[in-house]
């Protein structure tokens, strides 16, 4: 569909900035993206983590563009990394969330988004519960629109913090073996992952009860793990997920003890690991659900540095998407 400002969608999407990584006006999934594309964002990414542990933590790469920050459903982590990625690149920034909106008095997503359209805005982060609606948005408003999680579709910029997580920890992508543990069927953040993992040369298993594994995954070159041992043997990466009850229709699991004891992560499970094992989690976590305190609070995580690198991650996306290059990230946060 064309709209128009100064042009068509499509002509914004050729035009679209990514410095010639060719990712279009827009990021709405890893799922099209090429294992090259992907590294070249973590490549980008690098030099924005020091601009995070400066005393003054601003540089000026994005002066000038606003961005809106549309979230409709509940976040912490995305929601305040995506405002500290915009804020420490000088960009101007707006929060709209569902409540306190026009949105309660029933007016679209599309007529919300034209409503900033007509007062310039650049770029739209938007989180949204229905699968889609990314996607929907950037084919009908000239703007630049990240995906910051639609439904149970992809949350692209925490797949790209989870493969720059394990990349720093382990050099490379490539051969390392990560087994996604917990509710699959209902998961993005799963999606995301996957498509990511699997385009940078991971491998990649699954592991959880069936009623909350997808039919058919193996089709994407995933393995199915039926016991949270096995997936501890295989693994170096255990990537955890919670439970999402908020989007259960009905009862897939027997109880959450009952999970706890089948599924979750604990430290006695990790110490009959075969090799050094690390373990990641997108947040929020459900303690003594699907993971144990001393496993989220042990050598063995990487939750924390996840959400460093978040921020870096969101930097090199916003930077890329308004035109900027992976050769010269290191000369623009110096201000070049
Ligand atoms: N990982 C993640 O999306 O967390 P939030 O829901 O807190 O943003």
């Amino acid at each position: 569909m064309s709209v128009s400002r100064e042009g068509s969608t499509s002509a914004a999407r050729a035009n679209g900035g990514s410095g010639g990584l060719g990712l279009g006006k827009d990021l709405t999934g890893l799922e099209s993206l090429t294992g090259a594309q992907i590294e070249a964002i973590l490549d980008t990414a690098e030099p924005f983590k020091e601009i995070s542990e400066r005393r003054i933590k601003k540089v000026p790469v994005l002066r000038g563009k606003t961005i809106v920050n549309l979230f409709f459903e509940p976040s912490t982590r995305t929601r305040i990394s995506f405002e500290f990625a915009e804020k420490r690149l000088s960009a101007d920034t707006v929060y709209i969330g569902a409540s306190g909106s026009s949105v309660q008095k029933g007016e679209s997503l599309v007529d919300t988004a034209r409503n900033l359209e007509a007062m310039r805005i650049d770029m739209v982060v938007i989180r949204h519960g229905s699968s889609g609606a990314a996607a929907f948005l950037a084919d009908r408003i000239p703007s630049n629109v990240v995906n910051a999680g639609d439904g149970q579709h992809e949350h692209p910029t925490q797949g790209l913090l989870d493969l720059l997580t394990i990349r720093d920890r382990f050099g490379s992508l490539v051969g390392r073996r990560v087994c996604i543990v917990g509710d699959i069927l209902h998961s993005r953040v799963a999606r995301s992952n996957i498509w990511g993992l699997l385009a940078c040369g991971a491998e990649v298993a699954v592991c959880g009860p069936k009623t909350l594994i997808p039919l058919g995954i193996e089709e994407l070159g995933v393995t199915v793990l039926s016991r949270v041992e096995e997936a501890i043997e295989w693994a170096d990466v255990l990537y955890v997920l919670r439970l999402q009850l908020e989007r259960m229709s009905a009862g897939f699991i027997p109880s959450l003890r009952e999970y706890n004891r089948v599924f979750g992560v604990s430290r006695a499970r990790l110490e009959r690991a075969p090799r050094e094992v690390v373990v990641l989690h997108p947040g929020p976590m459900n303690r003594g659900v699907e993971i144990d305190s001393d496993v989220a609070d042990g050598p063995w995580s990487l939750i924390l540095p996840q959400v460093t690198n978040g921020v870096a991650v969101r930097m090199a996306v916003l930077y890329l998407l308004a035109g900027g290059s992976p050769e010269l990230a290191e000369a623009a946060k110096e201000g070049a």
